[in-house]
């Protein structure tokens, strides 16, 4: 296990995110909340640079008492990074895609110790099992942080 200083965690916006590489594993470390969550930039999907994309609100459906669709609002609470290659949607908080939880980033311990932020890093990095796909360019119309 190798442990990186990534920086005080005062130095991240919140919601915000900053990527490290070490010895050819690549990470997103995520401030939201007061928390910090940090995943291996690598999509469950085929690989692509999950971490890296726009940070933006849950669309969720408003549904009245009624059972009636209200439309679609921006999450208060649930926030997402999308990754930039085919849009998959991941909650910051578990690193899970909505509709499906099969698809998952992978976790990175990460905690804060005397103001400074520190991942541990797995000692060895194993060789992804992935397949290169062009880089779309994903302009969200949604907010973003
Ligand atoms: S590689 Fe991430 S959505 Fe396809």
């Amino acid at each position: 296990m190798r442990e990186i200083n990534v920086g005080p965690a005062s130095a991240f916006a919140d919601p915000g995110r900053k990527l490290i590489e070490s010895e050819g594993l690549e990470v997103g470390i995520f401030k939201l909340g007061g928390e910090f969550f940090a995943y291996e930039n690598v999509c469950p999907h085929i690989g692509g640079p999950a971490c890296q994309g726009k940070i933006i609100a849950k669309v969720e459906e408003d549904v009245a008492e009624d059972r009636t669709s209200q439309g679609f609002v921006f999450s208060k609470t649930k926030i997402n990074v999308v990754c930039p290659w085919h849009g998959f949607e991941f909650d910051i908080r578990t690193g899970r895609h909505h509709g499906n939880p099969r698809y998952r980033l992978k976790p990175i311990k990460v905690r804060v110790e005397d103001g400074q932020v520190i991942v541990s890093l797995p000692d060895e990095k194993k060789p992804q099992n992935t397949t290169v796909q062009p880089t779309p360019d994903g302009n969200a119309s949604r907010p973003v942080f």
